[in-house]
């Protein structure tokens, strides 16, 4: 190696260390300022919480497929959304992330419930290319528009539990709605199972659901406990953060 190179080279990690230490420290610091605050009760999600998703629904939509790639969860979708089958509701269905992963030869119907304006016009452009025309597709904006009569097979909700103002009672519709014998499969994110994590998502939860409309430190299995569902599996991933769920 020459001697440019090795300067290079040298450098360049000393650069890395630099910055990895200042982001540490900064993270540091934030973590003893947000410890030396009270906080009295978990932040939730609250209604304006639609708007939010309104003004960033393009970004979101563009993002998460290059972001999903690299944690993974493309492919926890891929194997746990295979499952889907008969006639199937989608609760918090945002842009229509899961039209890529059903398999659509065994499903008969798709329901979407999604608040967002904008959301559900992203979702029904990308029906238009994903969804097949023997498939069934309903889009309400809100679960009260959905007709009491109706039963489904499969129910899903990805990355939403995070989003929602009532997410027990939201599970508690989502299984009044099951037929029996049917699935519920839930991808959520939350609390990690480890407490260092748990304090930088902690410190920064405000700040990332004003940008995102997402409260990512949820205690996931507790909303689950609180709720009507019963548990089959539970896997998680990313630390402990990403929470693959059967259910009914
Ligand atoms: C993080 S996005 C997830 C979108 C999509 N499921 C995905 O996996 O990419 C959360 C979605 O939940 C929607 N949402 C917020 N409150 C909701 C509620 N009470 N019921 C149903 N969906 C809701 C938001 O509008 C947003 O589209």
């Amino acid at each position: 190696m020459g001697f440019l190179n090795k300067a290079l080279f040298f450098g360049g990690i000393y650069g890395i260390g630099v910055y990895a230490g200042a982001v540490a420290w900064t993270i540091r610091k934030d973590i003893l300022r947000y410890e030396s605050e009270p906080h009295l009760k978990p932040l939730v999600p609250e209604k304006r919480v639609v708007s939010i998703y309104n003004n960033i629904a393009e970004k979101y939509s563009k993002r998460i497929t290059k972001e999903e790639l690299f944690s993974g969860i493309y492919f926890l979708r891929f194997f746990h959304l295979r499952n889907a089958k008969g006639r199937v509701l989608e609760i918090g269905s945002g842009p229509g992330s899961n039209f890529s992963f059903y398999k659509w030869k065994q499903i008969q119907s798709l329901s979407l419930v999604e608040p967002s304006e904008e959301m559900h016009k992203l979702a029904s452009s990308r029906a238009e290319k994903k969804v097949p025309e023997s498939v069934h597709l309903k889009q309400y904006s809100d679960f009260e528009e959905v007709p009491k009569e109706s039963s489904f097979d499969t129910i899903v909700q990805t990355f939403c539990l995070c989003s929602q103002e009532k997410a027990v009672e939201s599970l508690n519709n989502a299984k009044e709605m099951l037929r029996p014998g049917g699935q519920i499969l839930l991808i959520e994110h939350g609390q990690s199972k480890y407490g260092w994590l748990n304090k930088i998502l902690n410190t920064y939860a405000e700040s990332h659901y004003e940008d995102w409309g997402c409260v990512w430190n949820r205690n996931i299995l507790e909303l689950i406990e609180e709720s009507n569902l019963e548990l089959d599996s539970c896997k998680r991933y990313n630390f402990g953060t990403t929470y693959v769920i059967k259910a009914h």
